[in-house]
This record gives structure tokens, sequence and C-alpha cells, in this order.
């Protein structure tokens, strides 16, 4: 590999928030990457940075050839540069377009288990969440088609954010359910913010499909929130792009990024995509090959140590999801003995819905010397779980 990604970052001391944590604690919970970002990343931030004038900045047209070119070569969807938006975040991007396409008192429908973010974006704004369980049989999840259009066809719901590929469960959504989600929802008249945020973040050899792509009746209602930063070690840079085909749409989330004030970007947000996407390719092909490994190695333990753990197949995201039913349906107090008994700092799936619960999400973007700390960790802590019951 030409890049080092078994190198450990002392993050510690760098107002990291995932590392807040206390001294021996290893934290593999929030979703951003324990790696150095890409070199032709941290070149075009120390260009800028070396600029002794920070003041306002603007899009500039590398902003949109990255995206455009990177979606049109990556992932097969020619997005037109008119349909781009600069926004400070995906949530924020979520926030807002909720109270400016939903009423107060309807429904923002999505598949749980699911990012809890979801669940405050809406709340926090006023709405109601419905939702949309994952059909979960044999260790697999997939959507019950039948419930989900029972679900579209209460009025109230009018907005459904798609997690494309799905956190928590790594799950990359085929074109054909993908179509179907967009004709169900079209039918009733229902928008689609596709939250496509770890799209880049796929297992070597899979590609996921970009909603709008998949049908004229996917680009008529989707609202598309993409990114680099989480595929490309940059979570805190707060830097992300709307893509909306259908005009209408268009403005109405124009108008609301504009009234929160969510319009432009920090002087490194204006310079990352570009630095990301044109000139970091290769850096992400190899993360994704390491990630994966990861993975694999994650796997491969749990089964052989820990049994009682399931890991849910998956083929996106550095996330791994683990069904601990076996062991107890209090996720919540098995996240707690964990980390009192072994220091390690997963995330319980209690947050992220009714069948959340059960459930653990460890976080695998991380050298591999800790990824084998942590996954010894969870064995001495479901074991000493295990013990006291
Ligand atoms: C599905 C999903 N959407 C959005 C975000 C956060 O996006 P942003 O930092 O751009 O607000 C995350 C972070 O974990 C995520 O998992």
């Amino acid at each position: 590999m030409k890049y080092d990604f078994d190198k450990v970052i002392d993050r510690r001391n760098a107002g990291t928030q995932k590392w807040d944590v206390a001294p021996g604690e290893l934290p593999m919970s929030m979703a951003d990457m324990d790696f150095e970002a890409a070199p032709a990343i941290r070149k075009a931030f120390e260009e800028r940075i070396a600029h002794p004038n920070y003041g306002y900045t603007d899009i500039l047209p590398e902003w949109y050839e990255a995206y455009m070119t990177w979606w049109d070569k990556r992932h097969h969807w020619k997005i037109e540069k008119d349909w781009l938006i600069f926004s400070m975040g995906v949530i924020p991007t979520l926030s807002t377009s909720v109270r400016k396409l939903t009423y107060p008192a309807e429904k923002v429908c999505f598949f749980t288990p699911s990012y809890n973010l979801f669940f405050n974006s809406s709340v926090n704004n006023g709405r109601f969440v419905k939702e949309c369980p994952l059909h979960y049989e044999n260790g697999e999840y997939s959507i019950d088609f039948d419930r989900f259009e029972e679900y579209l066809s209460d009025p109230q719901v009018t907005l459904m954010v798609l997690c494309n590929p799905h956190n928590p469960i790594g799950k990359i959504w085929s074109r054909e359910e993908l179509q179907r989600i967009a004709h169900l929802c079209k039918e009733h008249n229902v928008t689609v913010l596709a939250d496509e945020i770890h799209c880049d973040l796929t297992d070597p050899g899979c590609e996921y499909i970009p909603f709008a792509s998949v049908s004229e009746e996917a680009a008529d209602i989707c609202v598309a929130m993409l990114a680099p930063t989480k595929a490309f070690s940059l979570a805190g840079i707060q830097t992300s792009a709307i893509a909306i085909p259908n005009r209408f749409l268009r403005h109405k989330v124009w108008r609301a990024i504009n009234t929160d004030e969510l319009a432009e970007p920090n002087i490194l947000a204006a310079v990352a995509p570009a630095a990301a996407f044109l000139h970091s390719g290769d850096w992400l092909d190899e993360a994704r090959q390491y990630i994966y490994d990861n993975k694999q190695y994650a796997r491969a333990f749990i089964k052989e140590r820990i049994p009682e753990v399931w890991v849910v197949p998956s083929q996106a995201t550095y996330l791994l999801w683990f069904d601990c039913r076996k062991i107890t349906d209090d996720s919540q107090a098995l996240f707690e003995f964990i980390r009192k008994e072994t220091g390690l700092v997963l995330i319980d799936g209690s947050g992220y819905g009714d069948g959340g619960k059960g459930f653990l999400r460890m976080n695998l973007a991380y050298p591999r010397s800790q990824v084998e700390d942590g996954l010894s960790r969870f064995e001495k802590g479901i074991k000493a779980f295990l013990t006291q019951k």
C-alpha cells in the first residue's frame, strides 16, 4: 500500500469529540476515521492556511467540477451544475429541509434501525417520526414493501429520509429497491431526502447507486445530500453538497439553506471537495481495502471467539452492526458494562429506534492494532457479562 493506514494517531489532546473519554478508554463509536487524511487534502489545506487572510470565502469552479466529475466517473450519475448547492453539512441540510418541505404535525418516514440524528432533525423541528422497521429475518435486513406502502399512504407522511447506503446496517440498496421506493413515494407525493454521505465507503468491488439516477420518478422527487467528509477523513470540516434535479424543489431547498444561513463555506470547506474528489481517489481505494480487511478480520474473530454475537452482513460503511440479543435485549446495560469493564466505547443500538434494541455498533476505520485491541476488549466484556448474568 502507498498510504500508511497502520499509523496510530494520538487524537486525545486535539479537541476530538470522539476521544473525549477517560484515560485508557478506546472509543470505537462516533462515525469518523482514525486515519490521517490523504496527502493531497493536507497539502491543499496547508496552502490555503499559508495565505494570511481568512475572510469570507466563495464557492469556486473546481467545487462544482469535483462533484460533477466524481459522480459521473465513479457513480454513473451526471449531475448538472445548476442542480448543485453548497451546504455546511448533511444534518444541517436535513434539519432545514424538514422545516421547509413539511408542515408542523406532519410525519417524516425512514427505515429503522436508523442513524439517530434522523430522529433529532425531525422531532426538534416539530415533526413526528414514522419509523418504518426493516424486516429482519435470519440475521439479515430487507424492506417490507407492503408495510412501507401502508405507511406512505398515511396523508401526514410527506417526507422520507433514505440512507443510501444505510447507517447502521451497512446495506447498499439495489436498483430495483430504489426504483420501487421512488415509485411508491412519487405515487404518495412524498419527497425523498437521500442521505448518501456513506456512498464512497463501499467494499472493494461493490458500487452504490445514486437514488436520483434510478428513474425519472426518483429524479423528480429527490433531494440528494452528498459529501466527501465520511470517506476522506474530513468529518469536522463541515462541507457538503445538495443536488436537486427538480427546479421547484431546488428553489425551496435553496431558500431553506439561505434562510438558515448554511450557504457559505469556511475556507477549508471550500477547498476540501476538490482536493478529495479530484486528487485523492487512489487514497480512497486503499482506505476501502484497509477497512474491508478490518471488517473481515473482525467477522472472523467474532465468529470464532464470541459466537453469541451475530455480525450483520454488509457491503458498505466502516461500521459493523452486532446483534447481541442472544446475550441480552438490554443493549444499554451491555454497552455500559463493556465500557466499565474494559474501557471499550461502542454505540448502543437502542438510540436507533425500536429495532435497535439488543444491538451494538462498532466503527472499524482504525489502524489494525486498535481494531485488535477493541475486539479483545469486546470479547473480554461479553465473557464477563455472561459470567455475571
Ligand atoms: C447517515 C449520516 N448522515 C449524516 C451524518 C453527518 O453529516 P454531517 O457531518 O455532514 O452533518 C452522519 C454522520 O455520522 C451519518 O452517518
